[in-house]
């Protein structure tokens, strides 16, 4: 299923919703051409909403083209309004918005609306509406702005609605989504964790053949899954390697083999890079230069493992032509790799990666977000200490001292984090947030006082946030005593800190690591 984006930010929220509906949804700009968007072969299209008006100059249009090549098209929004005007139908400026929570009135249940009661609060957004349905088309709903609500043409099988079903505040919402893309489009829930790691494994299969693998296991739930999935498809030919880059939380190196490797028994190779990385960080503080030289680091020490598990395996012609890596949906869209996405900040394992790369990537959920990952972990019996771990960046620590990593910062962040984190756990917190950053802005100071002396010390910033798939997040509220335990630990036993601060930003606007 492709979902045209319209320049909302609905777009990925439809793609979620299709994906909860047991069908694989992609996005696509809707910059891209009818004969790009084909060539993809969807079974059905779902156009987005958007912020313009069809009637604004450089509005995106559609290409009538889309609705003759048979595929089943719902419009949703600012799509429905397009999808009117370029199949002849009237759209036009009332002057009546309907924003938020709306009664619509359903005249004609069609195939669209089977079922639903004649009346229904849906969440609406908009200025334009439809006044004429093109020819062919029944109206099905009306609203108080909305003349035509929505409609359908269940022959050419084009169907669209004002309002916004991938919204939870439209009460049938989902199922609305469900009777177009089971009844409407004719496709069947089968977009499983189960048939995930099917299609996956036969895919590495293909991919890699009898080769050897390598994978950079950070023990973190993408990474791990990811290596579940390779060793499920070629077993033996797979060494995960552990980079202990340094910048790592405490506990985390002996986390991996407790965890996973005792679980998995997969092949381990740990490398200590620790002062590698220092040297290679030493004197930066920019936060995409830190990034871009954590990914080349990071390759570099692979290639050099990778060498060594041939070496050590006694094949000394063979070499190690794939590496795999548990990049994510978001990271991809985030790094500029969606297409028509923005370059937030460079994922390390994306925009991060050098140019002379030496491997070929093995992916297995490059498509998938979060959640989907921890379902097909499930499936594919990944311990649940690994799989509910909160998300924990691959560049680490390095991009949560703010200014120059060095040993003894590091030092500082490690003591405060372990503070928060035991905390949190204690409280009973861990699968409420979605990740608790401790940030440390190692080049600010502050007065503080301590046992009747003056301290000048530096600050450290909680960043507990909310979230589904880390492209949207909000702040946690966390309870001020928990809160308050973590400040009055963190100040007592890191004296270098004299100072915890609350971050109370969503993403957007903040990202949700500071770098
Ligand atoms: P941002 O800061 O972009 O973070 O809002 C979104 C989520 O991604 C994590 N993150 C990363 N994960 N490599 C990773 O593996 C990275 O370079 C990276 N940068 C951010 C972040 O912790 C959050 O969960």
């Amino acid at each position: 299923m492709l979902v045209v984006d319209y320049g909302a930010q609905y777009a990925q929220l439809i793609a979620r919703r299709v994906r909860e509906a047991n069908v694989y949804s992609e996005i696509v700009p809707h910059t891209a051409s009818v004969s790009d968007m084909l060539a993809k072969d969807p079974a059905a299209i779902i156009l987005s909403g958007g912020p313009s008006s069809v009637y604004e100059e450089g509005a995106p249009s559609t290409d009538p083209a889309l609705f003759e090549a048979g595929v089943p098209v719902l419009g949703i929004c600012y799509g429905f309004q397009s999808m009117a005007r370029a199949l002849g139908g009237r759209v036009a400026q009332t002057g009546t918005r309907e924003y938020g929570g709306t009664t619509v009135r359903v005249q004609s249940a069609g195939g669209l609306l089977g079922g639903s009661p004649s009346q229904q609060t849906v969440w609406m957004s908009h200025g334009d509406s439809v006044q004429a349905a093109p020819e062919g088309f029944e109206v099905l709903a009306t609203s108080e702005g909305s003349p035509v609500a929505a409609f359908e043409d269940r022959e050419r099988r084009l169907f669209g609605m004002q309002w916004h079903p991938e919204v939870k505040h439209s009460v049938l919402g989902q199922e609305a989504l469900e009777r177009f893309l089971y009844d409407g489009a004719g496709l069947a829930p089968d977009w499983t964790p189960g048939n995930v790691v099917a299609e996956q494994v036969a895919a590495i299969r293909a991919q890699v053949g009898t080769d050897r693998v390598i994978c950079a296991l950070s023990g973190g739930v993408d990474s791990s899954v990811a290596a579940a999935l390779v060793q499920k498809a070629v077993g033996d030919q797979l060494t995960c390697v552990f980079v202990d880059h340094g910048l790592l939380r405490a506990g985390e190196a002996e986390q991996v083999e407790k965890d996973f490797v005792a679980a998995t028994g997969v092949n381990l190779k740990v490398v200590d890079a620790a002062d590698r990385f220092l040297r290679a960080l030493a004197g930066v503080t920019d936060p995409e230069t830190k990034r871009k030289i954590i990914g080349r680091e990071f390759i570099r020490v692979f290639e050099q493992a990778a060498r060594e598990v041939v070496e050590e395996a006694g094949e000394s012609s063979a070499e190690v032509r794939y590496l795999v890596q548990g990049t994510l949906y978001p990271d991809v869209v985030e790094s500029g790799g969606g297409e028509g996405a923005a370059n937030i900040k460079s994922h390390h394992n994306v925009g991060g990666l050098p140019e002379d790369l030496q491997f070929e990537l093995v992916e297995p959920l490059r498509t998938l977000f979060k959640d989907e990952v921890r379902a097909v972990g499930l499936e594919l019996g990944v311990p649940e200490a690994i799989v509910w771990r909160q998300p924990f960046p691959g560049p680490g620590l390095g991009i949560r001292i703010i200014g120059e990593v060095t040993a003894e910062r590091l030092e500082i962040l490690r003591a405060a984090d372990a503070v928060a984190r035991e905390e949190l756990t204690a409280a009973g917190l861990d699968r409420d947030i979605w990740q608790c950053p401790v940030v440390l802005l190692a080049d600010v100071r502050s007065v503080g006082v301590q046992g009747d002396g003056r301290t000048y010390g530096h600050p450290v910033v909680l960043r507990p946030v909310s979230s589904e798939d880390a492209m949207t997040a909000d702040w946690s509220r966390l309870p001020y005593d928990v809160l308050a335990r973590i400040s009055n630990r963190i100040t007592n036993t890191v004296p270098e800190i004299n100072r915890v601060v609350l971050d109370v930003t969503s993403k957007p606007p903040g990202t949700i690591e500071w770098e």
